[in-house]
């Protein structure tokens, strides 16, 4: 490592010996290293490029809101001041990566040919000038572009505009506990209007439950809802399936048994993003409601109330198995802990469920013990701030399955007239959160 604002002296073939700063020497060291020696590293400082015709400035005119009216360029950055008055810094090393000339970037497949491999780190420009609203960069490796201030407007740096771009990627969610009212929308508006649909997919990412109503009772009808979506998720029980009550059943669901709070498939390393439960026909009898509580809210009310226990959910792995026979054999073991959490320590996702958590643990019997303390509290927590509800024929019941945990109350099937009958089938959040952008575009709508 060479020692900081230290200078290296090299001589390179075209030109006399330069003095390098130590970012410049080290990226030299690299070319070196990588066999490219000198070449690669004076194209990217050469200061000898063609030089570029003026581009001249035809348009007199008004600024527009995101039109360049400065830039002021420094060691690291450009700094560009738009027409609304706002202004962002950009990096040389961003800027030049992101080059929207053809050689650099496929505009048809939106795609960057420019690849890292080829990136100087020290890249700097030799000249920039704002015309017509847009930034001119003449590069040091000799490269040329041209950023329009629509672009680069959009992808500004300060907060304001990054917070922005964060709720379009994913919007923010609300916490709910008992008391909440589910937000309900009908089968065939959601089916129809795409404005209806949009404002079904912001609930169901914001509150992680939403009840579709008076649906047709055919088994497959969330197959068609799905479809206009995107894509099922299959798993080893297919594309969908049939919960009712079977003689030798390979999963509790096709039981009368009470099912404890879950979210589903946490044997899978990516479970399915939502779980969709279409009510053909309830049980007549008592029992067979399901019991809602949102995750995102027990696992905030851990942190402020039992950190301790928190501190475990989010630190201890325990395994989740499901093994069995439906289309194929299958065997499924994943390593996960309770509370899985995002690089800024969000809930990212909840794994938890009484059937299939392993009785086999990777922990000591210290850690198992407070292992168990620390669900339990979760648990009493997750029923503590529930609400209850039973679906009837026609309702679909869809459930953020990475936050909203559900179960199931016991019921007894020989008292029944005729069999409880839901289907089930799954989508992931990828498909919803892209079908979500793609309504907001067509309708014109941002969201926070
Ligand atoms: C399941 C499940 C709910 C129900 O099968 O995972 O949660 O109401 N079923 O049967
Ligand atoms: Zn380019
Ligand atoms: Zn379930």
């Amino acid at each position: 490592m060479l020692p900081s604002g230290m200078l290296l002296r090299v001589a390179l073939r075209t030109s006399p010996a330069v003095l390098l700063p130590q970012t410049s020497a080290s990226t030299f060291i690299k070319y070196c290293m990588r066999g490219e020696g000198v070449r690669a590293f004076e194209r990217c400082l050469s200061t000898t490029v063609p030089r570029q015709a003026q581009v001249p400035d035809t348009q007199i005119r008004q600024p527009g809101n995101s039109d360049v009216t400065e830039k002021q360029v420094d060691v690291k950055t450009i700094k560009a001041v738009f027409g609304d008055g706002t202004t962002s810094t950009y990096p040389h090393v961003w800027l030049r990566e992101n080059c929207t000339c053809k050689s650099c970037f496929n505009s048809d497949a939106i795609a960057r040919l420019f690849l890292i491999d080829d990136l100087c780190l020290d890249i700097r420009p030799n000249d920039a000038q704002v015309k017509g609203g847009n930034l001119h960069v003449e590069w040091s490796d000799g490269h040329l572009s041209t950023y329009t201030g629509k672009w680069l407007h959009e992808r500004a740096f300060t907060p304001e505009a990054r917070a922005k771009r964060r709720s379009r990627y994913m919007l923010s969610r609300v916490r709910w506990g008992s008391g909440f009212q589910v937000p309900r929308l009908n089968f065939q508006s959601a089916m129809e209007e795409d404005q209806v649909l949009l404002d079904w997919l912001v609930q169901l990412e914001k509150f992680g439950v939403v009840l579709v109503e008076d649906a047709p009772t055919r088994v497959g009808t969330i197959n068609d809802f799905i479809d206009t979506l995107g894509f099922i998720k299959s798993t080893h029980y297919g594309q969908d399936y049939e919960i009712i009550n079977q003689i030798t059943p390979n999963n509790l669901a096709y039981t009368g048994s009470k099912l404890g709070l879950h979210t589903d498939m946490p044997y899978y390393e990516y479970p399915p993003g939502t779980t969709w439960l279409h009510c053909i026909r309830q049980h007549e009898g008592k029992g067979g409601a399901n019991v809602l509580s949102d995750g995102l809210n027990a696992t905030e009310l851990m942190k402020e109330i039992h950190p301790q226990h928190y501190a475990t959910l989010v630190t201890t792995p325990i395994y989740f198995q499901d093994k069995g026979f439906q289309i194929y054999d299958f065997d499924k073991i994943t390593k996960t802990t309770t509370i899985e959490l995002d690089e800024q320590g969000k809930l990212k996702r909840l794994h938890t469920s009484s059937q299939s958590r392993d009785s086999i643990m990777d922990l000591t019997p210290e850690q198992i013990l407070a292992f168990y303390s620390a669900l339990k509290t979760f648990n009493n927590t997750l029923y503590e701030h529930s609400i209850e509800m039973k679906t009837k024929p026609g309702d679909i019941l869809v459930l953020d399955n990475s936050r909203v945990m559900h179960s199931r109350t016991a019921f007894d099937p020989s008292t029944a007239k005729g069999p409880r009958h839901l289907h089930n089938a799954y989508i992931d959040w990828d498909e919803l959160r892209s079908k979500r952008r793609v309504l907001q575009d067509k309708l014109g709508v941002s969201l926070t």
